[in-house]
């Protein structure tokens, strides 16, 4: 262990570089935020349609020193009245996760804190300790973002066991895709929500694609593939997607989505007999899919939990709070810790 200090509260940094977004959190003992500040650099990466990995990590580098001031600041406490920092070391951005992970350790090295590495997937599942201390593992939890769809079972509070994970995109990352081929930009996630809203979600039959070998599997290429030939024929007829059509596709792209992630979360808590269910992730700020899976749960008689929409997207406290459990089990790093971009649950 690095840190040698005792202190009575348990005050924890996070650090969250594994993408867009430059975040920084302090927590006390666990899940008290005390700070939690997000630099989204959405605005910039829109202007390209996507992320670009080069420009998030000189943004990360150019802002990570201040967000960090700031969490600091709001949370009223220095380097000096911290236990531990914790930061995601993958999966993500390999030179993004690098601007977090180096960071975090200068830090630890001078201030002698303790450093734990965070896996950014189970940092998403404990955003929803933040504000439901009543959740307490086992649980099954969905884990959609725009690089992951996992659904896992919570054994405790840093081991889990996969159920089932996408064999091709993630959940979020065929939202952004289907986006950009309706017109409708960066991020796609949002938009496509809004679009879905106007339009007809059976207008299109697309495929909810199933996984003989694990039925718990996820694929989302299938409907995005039938959302780009959708789009392929309008245009040969001569067409231009316009916003009805944008609607009409949304929406049924997003019943598709939402009828596959349901279908497995139902299958799972019948078959495991669990009877609390989380939702984490990007994609959980979905409201058509909150309230899609809150109905499932309800109809097992399952109690469902969800993060409010600024915990479902990447932050630091999220990662504070699963550094502050790892860091009670003793899980701490040396300064050799590295970023791994492929890291697994
Ligand atoms: O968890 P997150 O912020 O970053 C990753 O770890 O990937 O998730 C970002 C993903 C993006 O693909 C974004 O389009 C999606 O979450 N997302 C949404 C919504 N808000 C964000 N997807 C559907 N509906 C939303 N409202
Ligand atoms: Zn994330």
């Amino acid at each position: 262990m690095l840190g040698s200090k005792k202190k009575k509260d348990i005050l924890v940094l996070g650090i969250e570089s594994s993408c867009d977004e430059t975040a920084a959190a302090v927590t006390r003992n666990g899940t008290e935020i005390l700070s939690n500040v997000i630099y989204s650099q959405i605005d910039l990466h829109t202007l390209y349609g996507g992320v670009v990995p080069e420009i998030a990590s000189r943004m990360h580098i150019a802002k990570i020193n201040q967000v960090i001031k700031k969490a600091l600041h709001d949370a009223q406490v220095t380097l000096e009245d911290l236990n531990a920092v914790a930061v995601t070391y993958g999966p993500g951005l390999v030179g993004a996760l690098l601007v977090g992970v180096s960071e975090a350790k200068a830090i630890a090295w001078a201030k002698d804190l303790d450093l734990v590495g965070v896996n950014h997937i189970k940092g998403h599942v404990c955003a929803n300790y933040i504000e439901h201390p009543d959740l307490e593992p086992p649980f099954l939890c969905l884990v959609a973002s725009g690089g992951h769809t996992h659904l896992v079972k919570a054994l405790d509070h840093t081991t889990y066991e996969i159920i089932g994970r996408t064999r091709d995109d993630a959940a979020g990352e065929a939202y952004d895709k289907i986006a950009r081929a309706i017109g409708l930009g960066y991020p796609g996630g949002p938009k496509v929500e809004k679009a879905a809203q106007k339009g007809n979600p059976e207008a299109f039959a697309f495929p909810r694609a199933r996984i003989d070998e694990n039925p718990y599997d996820f694929s989302f290429s299938g409907v995005k593939s039938a959302v780009l030939n959708t789009i392929n024929s309008c245009r040969m007829k001569g067409m231009e997607p316009d916003e009805a059509f944008q609607a009409d596709v949304a929406a049924s792209f997003q019943a598709a989505v939402i009828d596959s992630l349901r279908e497995r979360v139902l299958m799972a808590l019948e078959e495991f007999q669990i009877h609390r269910f989380a939702m984490a992730g990007g994609v959980a700020s979905n409201q058509a899919l909150r309230g899609a899976l809150k109905e499932a749960c309800e109809q097992k008689g399952a109690a469902f939990y969800c993060p409010s929409p600024v915990y479902c997207t990447d932050n630091a406290a999220m990662i504070a709070v699963a550094g502050y459990y790892e860091y009670m089990n003793g899980n701490t790093a040396g300064l050799d810790l590295n970023a791994v971009p492929g890291l697994r649950m």
